[in-house]
C-alpha cells in the first residue's frame, strides 16, 4: 500500500520537475535573488567561478530589488554586511569541507542504500525531504537521523512555492516540519524550496515563521534529467569545490549508483564531508579568505563575478526593499 500512491507522487514530481525546471529556472533567477544554483538551466554555471554565492536576503539588508539581481549577481554573497545570512548556496570555508545534499525522498528503496553507502565510508549527508515521503516512510526519517545525518524541509508535495500564497506556503512547511518532528523527534533547522523557487520576500518570511535557513547549491548534476551513473559522477567532481553544497536527489536509482564512486572518488581528492549546518558554522565573509574586497568600486562586474564580492550593497541600485529587516528575525 502506498506503493502506487508513491510512484505517481515521484513520477508526478519527476515530470513536474522536468517540465517546470526550464520555465522556472530563468523565474528564479528573474523573480528571485537566488543565484546561481538554479541560475543556469543547463550547466550549473561553473562552479568555482559562477559565486552563485548568496543571494540578497542575507547579503543586504534591503532586499535587494530581485531585477537588481538578474542584473547583476554579485550583489550577492556579501555576507559581511548587516544583516544576518539566511540564504546558502555555498559557503567560504578554510579547508575542502563540502556537503552532499539529497532531495525529494525519503524512497523506499533507494534511500536506505544510499544510507548504508554513507555508513560503510562514515559520511554524514543533508536529507531534504518531501513531507508526503516522510509521513509514509517515517522509519526511514529515523534511521536518518540515527545514522547521523541531517534534515530539511523541501514542502509537502513540492510545488513551485514562489506563486503560492503565505498561507499555502506556510501549510506545506508546516506539515513537513510535523511529519519530521513527529517520525524523528528532531526539529528541523533547514529549508530548501523545490526548484530553488523562492522569492527573497518569501525567505525572510520563512526564515522569521521557521526559523530556517534556506539552502540552495552550488553544484547540480542534473541527476533528475540525465539519468545516467557517469554523468552524475562526472559533473559532480567537475564542479566540486571547498564550501559546495552539492544537489542531487536520492529517490532516483541511477543517482545512488553514482555514489560509491562519486563519494570516493570526492575523498580521495581530498574533500571531506559534513552536513550543511556544519558548513554553514564554518562558513565566513568571503572578503576574509579572499585578499582585499573593494567596497568602493565593486560594483556588480558585468560578466565575471568573482568569489569577492563587495561587502557592500550596489550603489547604483538603491535597493527598495518591501520590509528590510523586519521578518529577518535571524
Ligand atoms: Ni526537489
Amino acid at each position: 500500500m502506498g506503493i502506487t500512491l508513491f510512484f505517481s507522487h515521484a513520477m508526478a514530481r519527476i515530470l513536474s520537475t522536468a517540465c517546470l525546471a526550464s520555465v522556472l529556472l530563468p523565474l528564479v533567477v528573474a523573480a528571485d535573488p537566488t543565484p546561481g544554483p538554479a541560475g543556469k538551466a543547463a550547466q550549473p554555471a561553473p562552479a568555482s567561478t559562477a559565486a552563485p554565492a548568496t543571494p540578497s536576503p542575507a547579503a543586504q539588508p534591503a532586499a535587494s530589488a530581485p531585477e537588481a539581481i538578474a542584473a547583476a549577481p554579485a550583489p550577492a554573497s556579501s555576507t559581511a554586511a548587516a544583516a544576518p545570512k539566511i540564504t546558502y548556496s555555498q559557503c567560504h570555508v578554510d579547508g575542502q569541507y563540502i556537503a552532499m545534499t539529497f532531495d525529494d525522498g525519503p524512497h523506499a528503496q533507494n534511500t536506505p542504500r544510499l544510507l548504508d553507502m554513507l555508513k560503510q565510508r562514515g559520511i554524514k549527508a543533508t536529507f531534504f525531504l518531501v513531507g508526503e515521503c516522510a509521513a509514509e516512510y517515517p522509519q526511514i526519517v529515523k534511521r536518518i537521523v540515527a545514522e547521523g545525518h541531517e534534515l530539511g524541509n523541501h514542502s509537502w508535495s513540492h510545488p513551485q512555492l514562489s506563486k503560492m500564497t503565505d498561507a499555502s506556503v506556510k501549510d506545506q512547511l508546516q506539515k513537513t516540519h510535523d511529519a519530521i518532528v513527529n517520525a524523528c523527534g528532531v526539529v528541523p533547522k533547514l529549508m530548501r524550496p523545490p526548484y530553488g523557487a523562492f522569492t527573497a520576500r518569501q525567505q525572510r518570511w520563512a526564515n522569521g515563521e521557521f526559523g530556517y535557513k534556506i539552502i540552495l547549491w552550488d553544484v547540480d548534476p542534473l541527476d533528475w534529467k540525465v539519468r545516467n551513473s557517469e554523468h552524475v559522477e562526472s559533473e559532480i567532481l567537475k564542479h566540486a569545490v571547498p564550501g559546495s553544497i552539492i544537489l542531487s536527489h536520492d529517490i532516483h536509482k541511477t543517482t545512488v549508483d553514482a555514489m560509491p564512486a562519486t563519494l570516493d572518488a570526492l575523498a580521495a581528492k581530498g574533500f571531506k564531508f559534513v552536513t550543511v549546518s556544519e558548513l554553514i558554522a564554518m562558513d565566513k565573509p568571503a572578503s576574509k579568505t579572499k585578499p582585499a574586497a573593494k567596497p568602493e568600486d565593486a560594483p556588480a562586474p558585468a560578466s565575471a563575478p568573482t568569489k569577492t564580492e563587495a561587502p557592500v550593497a550596489k550603489p547604483s541600485e538603491p535597493a527598495k526593499a518591501a520590509t528590510p529587516t523586519a521578518a529577518v528575525s535571524k
